[in-house]
């Protein structure tokens, strides 16, 4: 099956897409991006990304060239041109394509790019286990809300964890655990679910809030407060949230156990209720 690519209005295989070695996006990070998953051919809350997608552009002064309605025909067209049912949709819109200058000297079209890939999903043995962890500090920028290209200090975190043998690094400023490179992080201590409030230091994941409204169906309380390192290392259980990881338990944080060093209660009915709402 092809991996379909999106490029500037015209489709066509993922080899032969290209853009522009003077767009802003490769010379500068300047783009915004979103991440879909499809599950049996049907894209998980794109509302959801389109709104943060939009939001990201208007934060960063992008204009966005496609209304609602292309964009969800784009994503269905491309979808159904790929023909995974499993998938993720990659959404990419940067400033341009100009002769390198920070500032345009005039008025472009922002770039689209918008690919379909087969989805991977990660090993089971990661859900039954549960995963290392490792904190780093926080070198981002403080506008984190905004899902922006520029992910050098996010690649370096997550290749940090790598090194050590772990899945995820989680971001720690001024004492505060925020959230992963990649995904947002939640607790549980006494029963309780606490993620840290949405804010201008981390991404409001489209997964983190699925899992407070499933978990709150489920009867589990919720609250989004600050979380710190010792609330990350002394929590009952320790849970990432993301588009590709769904809900992953955390088994070890800087190689110390949580809990029990193992996927807790409450996790495992996150994962559960996660899952069911897919059906
Ligand atoms: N990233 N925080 C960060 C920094 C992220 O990069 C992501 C997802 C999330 C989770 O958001 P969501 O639940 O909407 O996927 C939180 C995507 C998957 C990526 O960069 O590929």
């Amino acid at each position: 099956m092809p991996d379909i690519a999106f490029v500037n209005d015209v489709f066509l295989p993922l080899s032969e897409a290209r853009v522009s070695v003077e767009d802003h996006g490769f010379q500068f990070g300047d783009g915004v991006y979103e991440l879909i998953r499809v599950y049996a051919g049907r894209p998980f809350h794109l509302t959801e990304h389109l709104d943060r997608l939009e939001q990201s552009a208007r934060a960063v002064a992008i204009s966005v060239p496609y209304t609602r309605e292309r964009w969800t025909a784009l994503v269905a067209e491309a979808v159904s041109r790929s023909r995974y049912p499993e998938a993720k949709v990659y959404i990419q819109l940067t400033r341009g394509a100009a002769p390198r200058d920070h500032v345009l000297a005039s008025p472009v079209l922002p770039t689209v790019v918008l690919t379909v890939r087969a989805l991977v999903p990660p090993d089971p043995v990661l859900y039954a286990r549960g995963v290392d962890v490792v904190t780093v500090p926080d070198i981002r920028w403080a506008w984190c809300n905004v899902k922006s290209v520029s992910l050098l200090a996010n690649v370096l975190a997550k290749q940090q964890a790598r090194e050590k043998g772990a899945f995820e690094a989680l971001f720690v400023r001024d004492g505060q655990v925020l959230e992963g490179a990649t995904s947002n992080v939640a607790v549980v201590r006494d029963r309780v679910l606490i993620t840290p409030p949405e804010g201008p230091l981390l991404l409001s994941g489209v997964t983190r809030k699925v899992v407070l409204t499933v978990a709150q169906q489920a009867g589990v309380a919720v609250k989004e407060e600050p979380l710190t390192e010792a609330d990350l290392s002394t929590a009952d259980e320790v849970l990432l949230t993301g588009t590709t990881i769904e809900v992953l338990p955390v088994a070890r944080v800087d190689g110390r156990p949580i809990g029990a060093g193992a996927p807790g209660p409450v996790t495992r009915l996150v994962m559960d209720c996660f899952r069911r709402a897919l059906a």
